[in-house]
């Protein structure tokens, strides 16, 4: 018989050591090793008890064959359907990870009543609230009077056991991954070990019913999903739910999708009904816009598959300290240095002795390059104390050495810009056809410094009085 030995597991990163340590040799983090018995997990597997046992023949297929029913189960919920690449897959699980309090049981819920109204057989097991609490929540987003099946359960094998009989569910919710357990595992719940081995065990039903699972998941403060994150290789689809603390914006972003785009976005608010959809996001960022401060360029972004125009605001001012303050917020620290250091090496404008703030509109977050060129423009308008065109939009990547690089989908920025009132564009030399509108009006730079040009005028501003 195998000896029983204990093993620690780093509950960050799930590398196992033979020994405590304070510290993860493997990803640094402090006190996330936590013991936990080797006979039991997932390293040893379930073959560990069976390891005499013979191979069984399974029957090879081709790839061409019969499908029984529709691929996908679509929610009707826009933005959710979105993300997800058309709806849920049967026979796929997904982990939707996102903070505490964000918002992740609210868009389960509503998924799950309009999935039941349409007459799909749908299971939520909460292993955190209440069955009260719960049905408090679905009496606000008005989804009580629906035939969503609810309950209250923990254990795994009971969960199995109670969704195995009658009819086979086609959506089963669980919130949340983190307070799953399973027989096989002896670890404590929230553990990796049990995190792990309960979603194995769902992950299998899953696939070999065809329901389709949905796992929840919360996030740590430094944006990983805790514990979870050693499932994000099991599942079928990644999907973050995120926004920013005092804004009622709501992203919810696809990081990993086996079925459809990764790139996509859904955008929701939270109201006091619940999450409602924003299918135009560009109003809702653009919305509290004030046009005549320096300091604000728009940029015309794309997200996916959609343009999306957000405000990027930034504040330039005297520094009193030695070494000048760079904050960001929304978009990439050093992205925001090298366009700094670009536009002082290039185009002669000054920043050292300048504190500078960046900040993108709405607690939206630009992982685009092609948001440079509006940054630029945004530091230069707020150096000089020029505030830029109010119906003007801008996008282009700007390399190291002071170019304006081409970006993709030119035409539907531009689209999207001209639909929400803006006249004019500054773009970098594209081969597309740019069209009417907007386009027509679009000014194409190759270099950074036309822009600073354009912006403070024929003289190249040479110092901080400018
Ligand atoms: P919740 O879905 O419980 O978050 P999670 O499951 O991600 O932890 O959402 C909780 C927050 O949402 C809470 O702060 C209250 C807010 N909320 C509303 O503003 N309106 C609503 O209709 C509901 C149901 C929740
Ligand atoms: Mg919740």
């Amino acid at each position: 018989m195998a000896k029983s030995r204990t093993q620690f597991i780093c509950q960050n990163c799930g590398t196992v050591h033979t020994r405590w340590a304070g510290k993860c040799d493997a990803c640094g983090e402090w006190n996330t090793l936590v013991e936990e018995g080797s006979n039991s997990g997932i390293g040893a597997g379930p073959g560990s008890l069976r390891s005499s046992r013979k191979g069984r023949i399974v029957a090879l297929t081709t790839l061409s064959g019969e499908i029984e029913e529709a691929p996908r189960i679509s929610t009707g919920i826009g933005e959710l359907d979105r993300a997800t690449g058309g709806g849920f897959v049967r026979g796929s699980a997904i982990l939707i990870g996102g903070d505490p309090g964000i918002g992740k049981s609210t868009l389960l819920t509503q998924a799950a009543a309009e999935l039941a109204r349409k007459g799909y057989r749908i299971v939520y097991v909460s292993g955190e609230e209440a069955v009260a609490q719960i049905r408090l929540r679905a009496q606000r987003l008005h989804a009580a009077d629906t035939s969503v099946e609810l309950a209250a359960e923990t254990n795994v094998e009971d969960i199995l056991a109670t969704i195995s009989e009658g009819k086979r569910p086609d959506l089963v919710i669980l919130d949340s991954i983190q307070t799953l357990w399973t027989d096989l595992a002896d670890s404590a719940p929230g553990t990796v070990t049990q995190v792990r081995a309960s979603a194995q065990a769902m992950i299998r039903y899953a696939k070999s019913t065809g329901c389709a699972i949905v796992l929840v998941g919360h996030v740590t403060k430094d944006g990983q999903i805790a514990g979870p994150r050693v499932v994000e290789h099991m599942v079928d689809g990644v999907l973050y739910f995120e926004g920013e603390g005092g804004h009622h914006y709501r992203i919810l972003r696809t990081v990993k999708n086996r079925f459809g785009p990764t790139d996509e976005i859904g955008v929701f608010e939270m109201s006091d009904k619940g999450l409602r959809e924003v299918s135009n996001p560009s109003e809702l960022f653009l919305g509290e816009r004030s046009a005549k401060s320096p300091g604000a360029a728009v940029f015309a972004g794309i997200e996916g598959t959609r343009p999306v125009l957000v405000e990027i605001q930034a504040l330039v001012a005297p520094s009193p300290l030695g070494t000048p303050r760079r904050a960001v917020v929304g978009w990439d620290n050093s992205r925001l240095s090298m366009i700094l250091a670009v536009l002082e090496a290039h185009c002669g404008v000054r920043f050292a002795t300048h504190d500078v703030y960046l900040n993108v509109a709405g607690g939206y977050r630009i992982s685009e390059p092609a948001a440079d060129l509006a940054v630029a423009a945004a530091l230069v308008s707020s150096l000089t104390g020029l505030a830029l065109p109010a119906d003007c939009v801008y996008f282009g990547e700007i390399s190291l050495s002071g170019a304006i690089r081409p970006v993709a989908h030119a035409q539907q920025r531009l689209k999207e810009a001209e639909k929400l009132g803006f006249a004019q564009a500054v773009m970098p030399r594209t081969s597309e056809d740019v069209g009417k509108g907007s386009g027509a009006r679009s000014a194409q730079l190759s270099e950074l410094a036309d822009l600073v040009v354009r912006i403070a005028g024929r003289r190249k501003p040479q110092s901080d009085e400018e």
